[in-house]
């Protein structure tokens, strides 16, 4: 089979590129143990109002960890409980949310905050708010009839 000559160095230059992807993917992966977050923390979506820390909705004040604040957040059918949160600008939150009945979602506007509630799986994210003011929450996985109502509000105040 003959071929030309600029067909050659293109296919080489495909496969070497092919196999540099490839090791920086498994570099990352196998050396620098760098994976895709995973929902690897499970609850019964049956009992969530009788499991910690669900059974206790809100803002809390942490100690000894390495964030500031935990946000837990109870999602279902058409609202997020609680209703509104408050925490104080500059400080270092971890929201931990899941979901009573289906999937729904939970995106604070205007941050990089954008999660999935799902039933049976515990979601977090850990974030510093740096800029105060009100942060409307959206629920932003169709969910029902109610899907466009659901909201919540994250209210970062100095
Ligand atoms: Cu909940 Cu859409």
């Amino acid at each position: 089979m003959h071929l030309h000559k600029y067909e050659k160095y293109w296919l080489i230059f495909g496969g070497a590129s092919l196999i540099v992807f490839l090791l920086i993917t498994g570099i990352m992966a196998f050396h620098y143990g760098s994976h895709p977050p995973s929902s690897i923390k499970t609850i019964n979506y049956e009992k969530v109002d009788d499991i910690a820390p669900f059974n206790n909705p809100g803002v809390h004040r942490v100690s000894g960890k390495d964030w500031d604040y935990e946000v837990v957040l109870v999602a279902s059918a058409f609202y997020y409980n609680p209703a509104e949160l408050h925490v104080p600008k500059g400080s270092k939150v971890k929201f931990i949310i899941t979901s009573k009945d289906v999937i729904h979602g939970f995106e604070v506007a205007g941050t990089n905050v954008n999660m999935m509630a799902e039933p049976g799986y515990i979601s977090e994210y850990t974030t510093t708010v740096d800029k105060a003011g009100d942060y409307l929450i959206v629920c932003n996985e169709y969910c029902g009839v109610g899907h466009a109502q659901m909201h919540s509000m994250l209210k970062v105040v100095d």
